[in-house]
């Protein structure tokens, strides 16, 4: 099957300079989750509708085709006749999917393509297409579904052309069709632009068609959250938490623990396996990978990271880009980023910065430290306050400490520099030679004690 995505409209609902489709939703641009579930049901091949207003989706999506409808207030309708224009030679159906509509679940599209599979073997008619519809408590907004005794369509009506009785109706289009190609294709020539609004219709080419004496199909949304369609800052809102309650029930479901799972916030691509606790406010973002026994302190923020089995991230620390290798120990309040390894059984607590690094097996940087463009050797020790000295105000420079190095507490390493094996720093020291294996570097002037002055100073 092929499938035809509506994403050209202006959005002026949603008032915005952005179109509305590349809104964050769980830290995914709205229309990145409409495609990605067409392609979980099994769709390969996929053509956006989008205009000369929704034109920055070609920077985020890969692997699928592209077509500009000229007026993007042309409507539904209009959007779908640009679209089929660019497949004449197939036949057959098609999916077609306002963009707008993320939380459409993989497992419903399957169920669609299986339900019109379904009912040409069993009752032996090729349908001229399925609609996904839902029941809502509230449906406002939507075109209401008005259907015969056997579940066949006999019309959509949009609110702004509903009668008072029509809008009563609960039960909503949700924007999603698999329509057969040749018959939608004829009626969207013969349908005629609606006098309210000057757009033309894609439900006005349904109801063409079951008017006609075509059968059009009804299938039921299993949750009718799954059609929520985006047009305001409200529906995104709603729609983020759905998709993000979503998400943690079925962690929790694999072996996950969360506690208060409704603060927690975990993007999709985020990947956790069992065994895993996190705590509350605690933000998993992009591609990260948690993997067995690791814990995740309370407003922690772990972003495109990988974080090892028994791995324990302390309270509110900050992890992008890098990895934490098994049994190491991140914070209370430390800040790992831009492709630093924290190796196994490395423990960077307090306040410590790292970056740009690579820390080998056991490394102790436990307070106040801040560690730059540094390869730190095996079981180094680095005191409170310890410094590694990056940049000279134009160039960032490499340190290099070999293994089991000692630097002491508040010393300064003013890199390029290298720190042997067993090298010793000591505390206080500015360090602007590299200190050989086994050596011990002391800068300090000498510490003078004037008896009794500190007294007659105070006592001024
Ligand atoms: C549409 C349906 C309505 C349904 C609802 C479900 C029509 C006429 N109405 O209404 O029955 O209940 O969706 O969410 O179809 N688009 C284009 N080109 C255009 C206009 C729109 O590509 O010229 C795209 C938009 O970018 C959007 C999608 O089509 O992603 C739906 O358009 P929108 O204006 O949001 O339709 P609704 O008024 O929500
Ligand atoms: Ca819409």
């Amino acid at each position: 099957m092929k499938a035809v995505v509506l994403s050209a409209g202006l959005g002026t609902r949603f008032k915005s300079d952005k179109p509305k489709l590349l809104h964050n939703l769980l830290g995914k641009p709205v229309i990145w989750h409409t495609v990605n579930s067409i392609k979980k049901a099994g769709i390969e091949d996929i053509t956006l509708v989008i205009s000369q207003y929704t034109e920055e989706i070609k920077d985020i999506l890969e692997n699928v085709r592209y077509v500009y409808q000229e007026n993007p207030k042309g409507g539904t309708g209009d959007a779908l006749i640009t679209a089929l224009k660019g497949l004449e030679e197939y036949r057959g159906y098609i999916l077609v999917i306002n963009g707008d509509t993320p939380l459409v679940k993989p497992e419903t599209i399957k169920g669609m393509i299986k339900f019109i599979e379904l009912t040409q073997e069993c009752e032996g008619i090729k349908p001229s297409g399925v609609i996904m519809t839902a029941s809502l408590e509230d449906p406002r907004g939507y075109g209401r579904v008005i259907k015969d005794d056997e579940d066949h369509l006999i019309a959509i009506r949009e609110e702004k052309e509903a009668t008072e009785k029509e809008r009563s109706i609960k039960e909503v289009n949700a924007g999603v069709y698999i329509l057969k190609k040749e018959d939608t294709e004829k009626a969207l020539k013969a349908i005629r632009r609606s006098e309210v609004t000057g757009e033309l219709y894609i439900t006005e080419a349904l109801n063409y068609l079951a008017e006609k004496g075509l059968i059009i199909k009804i299938f039921r949304a299993k949750e009718s959250t799954e059609i929520l369609g985006i047009n305001t800052r409200l529906d995104l809102a709603i729609a983020e938490s759905v998709l993000r309650i979503r998400i943690n029930l079925d962690l929790l479901e694999k072996g996950i623990t969360l506690h208060s799972p409704e603060s927690i916030w975990i993007e999709p691509e985020v990947s956790i396996e069992r065994d895993v606790e996190i705590f509350p406010f605690s933000f998993i973002k992009g591609k990260s990978v948690i993997k067995r026994g690791a814990r995740i302190g309370i407003g922690s923020i772990i972003e495109d990271s990988v974080i090892e089995e028994e791995v324990q991230i302390e309270p509110y620390s900050i992890v992008r880009n890098s990895l934490v290798k098994k049994y190491g120990v991140v914070g209370p309040f430390a800040h790992i980023s831009e492709n630093t390894v924290v190796g196994e059984k490395s423990h960077v607590g307090n306040f410590v910065e790292v970056k740009r690094s690579i820390l080998k097996e056991g490394v102790k940087a436990k307070h106040l430290t801040y560690i730059g463009d540094a390869e730190v050797g095996r079981s180094v020790n680095i005191g409170a306050g310890a410094v590694t000295a990056n940049y000279d105000g134009r160039k960032k420079y490499k340190t290099i400490i070999g293994e089991n190095a000692f630097i002491g507490s508040n010393s300064l390493l003013v890199a390029p520099i290298n720190i042997g094996n067993f090298g010793y720093v000591a505390g206080g020291s500015v360090i602007t030679k590299d200190v050989p294996d086994g050596s011990l570097a002391v800068e300090r002037s000498e510490l003078k004690i004037l008896k009794d002055k500190g007294k007659k100073k105070l006592q001024k």
